[in-house]
């Protein structure tokens, strides 16, 4: 399986990503952990990457298609979750998958209201040491503020106060909503309704995934 997930902040895409790699095998790819995970380590890219996060901002083109070159080394089957995030990405990664003789089977688009992903975001709750989410409101942990599997602490994410939500959605319509004609016009769109229950999400994209041919890769 070869998807990539787009859609706004919130919309769902990291919990739907982390269940269907579960279950289907594949990697999740998802760029935001990557960043953070080198914030935390302090990495050259980490620091390169803080500020833009903290704003809200995009990290610049070259740094993540870099990043992806790596991640893409020895990966057939993934998941992507927060990238293409431009169409210079999306650009970036056909030309990486027509070398490697790969085609994805469908871009998936996460459709949501933007007030329901304030709520959402400003009470997600974040296991940093494996990416698992909760949410306070409709999937709360069993101990508030600790990991129901290894018993360590949740936190939450520097972004997503309400004020750098708001501009992460702002730079969503602008940079990244261009992706849906981009791929619209390639035959690979699908979209899901992301406000509906995760498990309906899950079937939802299976269904739809499952209805599109794979491209031959020319
Ligand atoms: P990133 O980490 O990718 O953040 P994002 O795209 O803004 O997405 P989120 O992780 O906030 O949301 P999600 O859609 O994964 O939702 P989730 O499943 O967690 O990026 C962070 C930053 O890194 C960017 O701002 C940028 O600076 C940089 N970056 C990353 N990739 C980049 C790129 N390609 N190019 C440039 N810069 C890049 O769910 C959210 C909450 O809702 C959770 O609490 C969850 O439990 C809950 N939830 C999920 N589904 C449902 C449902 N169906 N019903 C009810 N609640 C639900």
């Amino acid at each position: 399986m070869r998807l990539v997930f787009l859609g706004p902040p919130g919309a769902g895409k990291g919990t739907q990503a982390r269940i269907l790699a579960e279950r289907f095998g594949g990697r999740q790819i998802s760029t935001g952990d990557i960043l953070r995970d080198n914030r935390r380590r302090q990495t050259e890219l980490g620091h390169q990457a803080e500020g833009y996060m903290q704003r809200g901002d995009l990290v610049p083109d070259d740094l993540i298609v870099k990043m992806i070159e790596i991640e893409l080394e020895n990966c057939t089957n993934f998941i992507m979750d927060g990238f293409p995030r431009t169409v210079p990405q999306a650009e970036a990664l056909d030309k990486l998958l027509k070398e490697k003789h790969l085609a994805l089977d469908a871009a998936v688009l996460f459709a949501a209201d933007p007030q329901v992903l304030v709520a959402r975001l400003t009470s997600r709750w974040t296991n940093p040491r494996t990416g698992r989410t909760y949410n306070t409101i409709t999937d709360p942990p069993h101990v508030a503020g600790v990991d129901d599997a290894d018993g360590g602490p949740l936190i939450q994410r520097d972004d997503d106060k309400p004020e750098t939500v708001i501009r992460r959605l702002q730079v969503y319509e602008a940079q990244t909503k261009p992706l849906v004609a981009y791929y619209r016009s390639s035959g690979r769109f699908v979209e899901v309704d992301a406000l509906q229950p995760v498990d309906a999400v899950t079937q939802q994209i299976l269904k739809l995934a499952a209805s599109r041919q794979p491209q031959a890769a020319s």
